[in-house]
């Protein structure tokens, strides 16, 4: 039997971005300085990026039939994601998502859900056979929260990790069995920071939080503090994961980078720690080129950082823009 797959369950948007030195205050008109469409969406961007690193990866979402769908199930087969499990439907716009870069790679983004809205339980049943076949099932909170838990439960009834990225995080506290059915959970600081309903600030913050964050019930937290690393709580010890200094263009899509990469090392048997060092050089190499989608990298260059210390500086013609 070949490795087992990874299965990504989440949300397709056709991101569209506007770059500028700073982010406009409420009323006020700026000019941009550049303007991108790319493929992007968290539950694609993961599906992408474990498949640049190698993994055999299916993608369960649901688009429009419309032109912004067709392109983004186009650039994920180009990648070699399955993306069969991905429904299309009339009626309804594929999502959207805007994005505002400023001139420190720092984003904000609102986005349309459209068809992601309707991805439901009943999707997830007729999936089955997918989370049989898969060693990790992605999750993200971009579709609705009903097929997410039907999904955690799917996976966890198949003997799949379930790996919960709790973005964009809800106002509100996550369904208990939810955190109870993830075995990692993959807050940034912001998220972390919603979920335990403290700030985290830095690295001392995210070292007792990510411990407050296992209270609620995953088997382990991976709390990403940008740069800086991943603050790793499992099996009642906490471990820093120190990351990579890069020159930060753009960090939409950093945190999917890392998920995809972290699925990918756990289903190829790496131990969680050694998954996170893998998964932070992946999301390193991201926020060096613009764009969710075309800044993720391929296996042979996270590889290749490997022997990398702690900075990093992308040769010139490395830096790619979408
Ligand atoms: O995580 C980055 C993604 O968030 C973007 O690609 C955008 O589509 C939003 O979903």
């Amino acid at each position: 039997m070949g490795p087992k797959r990874v299965l990504v369950v989440g949300s397709l948007n056709m991101d569209l971005i506007v770059y500028c030195d700073r982010r406009p205050g409420p009323g006020e008109t700026l000019a941009g300085t550049a303007f991108a469409m790319a493929p992007g969406g968290k539950g694609a961007n993961q599906a992408l990026a474990a498949a640049r690193l190698g993994g055999h990866v299916s993608l369960l979402g649901r688009v429009g039939e419309d032109a912004f769908g067709e392109r983004l199930l186009g650039s994920l087969r180009e990648a070699g994601v399955d993306t069969r499990p991905v429904a299309r439907t009339v009626g309804v716009s594929t999502g959207v998502a805007l994005i505002t870069v400023d001139g420190n790679g720092e984003n904000s983004i609102v986005i349309v859900p459209g068809a992601n809205g309707l991805l439901t339980p009943n999707d997830v049943a007729a999936g089955a056979n997918l989370f049989r076949e898969a060693g990790a099932v992605l999750l993200q909170l971009e579709v609705p929260l009903e097929t997410v838990v039907a999904a955690a439960r799917a996976a966890a009834a198949a003997g799949a990790r379930v790996l919960l990225d709790p973005a964009p995080v809800p106002g509100g506290p996550l369904p208990r069995e939810l955190l109870q059915l993830a075995d990692v959970l993959l807050p940034n600081q912001h998220e972390a920071g919603v979920l335990a309903g403290r700030a985290v600030p830095d690295l001392a913050a995210a070292w007792d939080v990510a411990g407050d964050l296992l209270d609620l019930g995953p088997r382990a937290v991976v709390l990403k503090v940008g740069a800086q690393g991943a603050i790793v709580a499992a099996n009642g010890r906490c471990d820093h994961v120190p990351g990579l200094e890069v020159p930060a263009v753009d960090t939409t899509g950093a945190g999917d980078a890392f998920a995809g990469a972290l699925g990918v090392a756990l289903v190829e048997g790496l131990d969680l720690l050694d998954g996170v060092a893998f998964a932070n050089r992946a999301a390193a190499l991201s926020v060096t080129r613009r764009g969710a989608q075309p800044s993720m990298p391929t296996r042979h260059e996270v590889d290749r950082l490997a022997g990398a210390r702690d900075r990093y500086e992308p040769p010139e013609d490395a830096v790619r823009s979408s």
